[in-house]
C-alpha cells in the first residue's frame, strides 16, 4: 500500500511576541543600535520602555528594560544599546542580523514622559552613555517642539565617538519633514566628553554646577518656573543630577503627579 502519510513543511520556530530586525548600525566597540518590527498594537508614549530580549539557552525569554529610542508615529521600532562582552543579553544580541527575531514585550511603561511635567518654558534633557536613547524618541516627537520654546541636550559620553548616535540623530532634525520646520531655533546642543579631548568637556553636573554650559550657550541659569527636566543616565548621575535639580528649586514629578523634573534609569546590562 503506497505510504500516503502527509509531512508538515517543518516551519521556522516562531517565538513568543517576536518581532524581526530590520537593521543594525554599530557605532563602537561598546555601542550599537538596531531597529526592528512594530507590533500593529503597540502604542506608547515617546520616552518610555519596553522587555526586549532572546531566547535564554534554558528555553526562557532573557528580557531587559530597554528605553524606545524612536518616536510614537514611526511604523518601526528603535533601540540603542550597550554591549557588555560578558553580559547575558547583550553579549548575544550584539551580534543581532537583519532577519533574526527579538522578543518584545508591548507593554510600555516610564516616567521619562512630558505628561509627568507641568507646563514650561525650556525642556533641559540631561543624558550620559545610552541614556540618549529615550531622547531619540522625544526628540523626534513633534509634542515635544510644540510645548516648549527652547529644548537644550546636555550629552556627556567618556570619548567623542560614543556621542556619534545622538549627534547624527541631533544633526538631521532640522531636515526632519515632520518636525524641521518645529526645531528651528528651539534646539541647544551641549555635547560634553570626559576621557578624550573634544570642544566641550566636563560631566553635566559639573558644567551645571560650576555654570559653564549657562555662559557657553548665553543663556539664564535654571528657574523652577519656566524650566523642566528629564534626566537619564547611571544611577550615580541620576542621584547626583538630582540634588543639583533640587537644589535649584526643580521638583521631581509622576504620571501622576507632574512637576518639573522627571528620572529614569539607563539601560545597563
Ligand atoms: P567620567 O568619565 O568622569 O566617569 P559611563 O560610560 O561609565 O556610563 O559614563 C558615561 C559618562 O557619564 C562619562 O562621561 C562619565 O564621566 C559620566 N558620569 C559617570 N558618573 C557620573 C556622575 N555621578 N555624575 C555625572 N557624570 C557621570
Amino acid at each position: 500500500m503506497p505510504d500516503t502519510t502527509i509531512t508538515a513543511p517543518k516551519a521556522t520556530p516562531t517565538l513568543p511576541d517576536a518581532q524581526e530586525v530590520t537593521s543594525v548600525t554599530h557605532y563602537t566597540d561598546r555601542l550599537f543600535a538596531f531597529r526592528c518590527t512594530r507590533p500593529q498594537s503597540l502604542r506608547f508614549r515617546s520616552g518610555e520602555f519596553v522587555m526586549i530580549g532572546l531566547m535564554g539557552d534554558n528555553g526562557k525569554p532573557l528580557l531587559r528594560a530597554y528605553s524606545i529610542a524612536s518616536p510614537s508615529w514611526d511604523e518601526e521600532l528603535e533601540f540603542y544599546s550597550i554591549k557588555v562582552p560578558d553580559g547575558p543579553l547583550t553579549s548575544r544580541l550584539q551580534h543581532i542580523q537583519p532577519g533574526e527575531q527579538i522578543i518584545l514585550r508591548p507593554k510600555p511603561v516610564g516616567t521619562l514622559v512630558l505628561d509627568a511635567l507641568l507646563p514650561g518654558k525650556r525642556l533641559w534633557m540631561l543624558a550620559t552613555g545610552t541614556g540618549i536613547a529615550p531622547f531619540a524618541s522625544l526628540l523626534r516627537d513633534p509634542e515635544t517642539w510644540e510645548k516648549y520654546q527652547q529644548v537644550i541636550v546636555m550629552h556627556t559620553c567618556r570619548e567623542v565617538a560614543e556621542l556619534t548616535y545622538g549627534r547624527e540623530l541631533i544633526e538631521a532634525l532640522p531636515d526632519d519633514p515632520l518636525i524641521g520646520e518645529l526645531v528651528e531655533g528651539k534646539l541647544l546642543y551641549y555635547p560634553a566628553t570626559t576621557r578624550e579631548d573634544s570642544p566641550i568637556m566636563g560631566r553635566v553636573t559639573d558644567n551645571l554646577k560650576s555654570g559653564k554650559v549657562f555662559s557657553d550657550l548665553g543663556i539664564a541659569p535654571l528657574d523652577p518656573e519656566h524650566d523642566r527636566a528629564m534626566v537619564c543616565g547611571s544611577l550615580d548621575f541620576n542621584k547626583d543630577i538630582k540634588a543639583i535639580l533640587e537644589e535649584a528649586g526643580l521638583r521631581e514629578g509622576a504620571n501622576s503627579s507632574p512637576a518639573e523634573y522627571v528620572v529614569e534609569k539607563a539601560f545597563v546590562d
